[in-house]
């Protein structure tokens, strides 16, 4: 039994219809990359599993019950984090205001969530008490991240973790996705960095205009040249 099955789902904006008959699944354990261009319907999925969106049709089953169009509040406490494009931090909280509110699941627990995420991120507990706005923007994105890890998910979805990052950040980001899969978490994540993405992910799956077009092991995506035509949109 996967951990998480996206089930041949529609999804709409209106009466605009975005996705068709899109599937994947994520095995307990797992890095997954979704991979496709823009506005190829990558944040749609993502959406679409942790309950900001309700599919029209099919259906998102994590653990084996069907979790589509449970409210977002609902999704968190079954253990699926959604880290989403852009970040969302409060830059005018401090980085330990800004963990602590992705502990509403379970305050009780959060010193010890608070000394997890520290150890995959030491930089945000040395500057725990100053404000966010004074990150670089790839310590932002590990707030951000960190800030998903408060909730203690099984699952972790990864919006464009490394857009918009100097190179030498984003080798940091990808290096955090690796520790924190290595430590326990499945992580299905979307990317414009096919190269990176498929570096650290165990398998892919590309989506063009709303459908799923290609899968298969990281391997041999990166070795596929649709994969790269896909991806620049050809
Ligand atoms: N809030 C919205 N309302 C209407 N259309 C949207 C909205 N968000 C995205 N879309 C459209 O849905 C399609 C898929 O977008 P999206 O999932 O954001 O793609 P990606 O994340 O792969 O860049 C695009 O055609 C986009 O214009
Ligand atoms: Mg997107």
């Amino acid at each position: 039994m996967a951990l998480l099955e996206v089930d041949s789902i529609d999804v709409s904006y209106g009466n605009v219809q975005v996705l068709w008959d899109v599937s994947l699944s994520v095995d307990r354990g797992e890095t997954v990359a979704l991979l496709g261009a823009n506005g190829a319907g990558k944040t749609t999925t993502l959406k679409s599993i942790c309950g900001d969106l309700t599919p029209t049709a099919g259906e998102v089953r994590y653990k084996d019950e069907n979790i589509g169009g449970m409210p977002f509040e609902e999704v968190v406490e079954k253990g699926i984090a959604h880290v989403p494009e852009g970040r969302e931090i409060f830059t005018e909280s401090s980085i330990r205001e800004n963990l602590e509110l992705g502990a509403y699941v379970d305050r009780s627990g959060m010193e010890d969530q608070l000394a997890e995420v520290y150890k995959i991120f030491p930089r945000l507990e040395e500057r725990a008490d100053q404000r966010a706005e004074t990150l670089s923007g790839g310590e932002q994105q590990m707030l951000a991240i960190g800030r998903g890890l408060m909730s203690d998910p099984d699952l972790l979805l990864l919006d464009e973790a490394s857009l918009g990052l100097a190179p030498v950040l984003v080798d940091d980001v990808f290096e955090a996705i690796e520790r924190i899969n290595k430590q326990g978490t499945t992580v299905l994540l979307v990317e414009q960095d096919i190269y990176n993405a498929l570096r650290v992910a165990d398998r892919g799956y590309v989506i063009q205009t709303g459908e799923m077009t290609l899968s298969g092991t990281a391997e041999e995506l990166a070795a596929d040249e649709r994969v790269k035509e896909s991806y620049l949109g050809a």
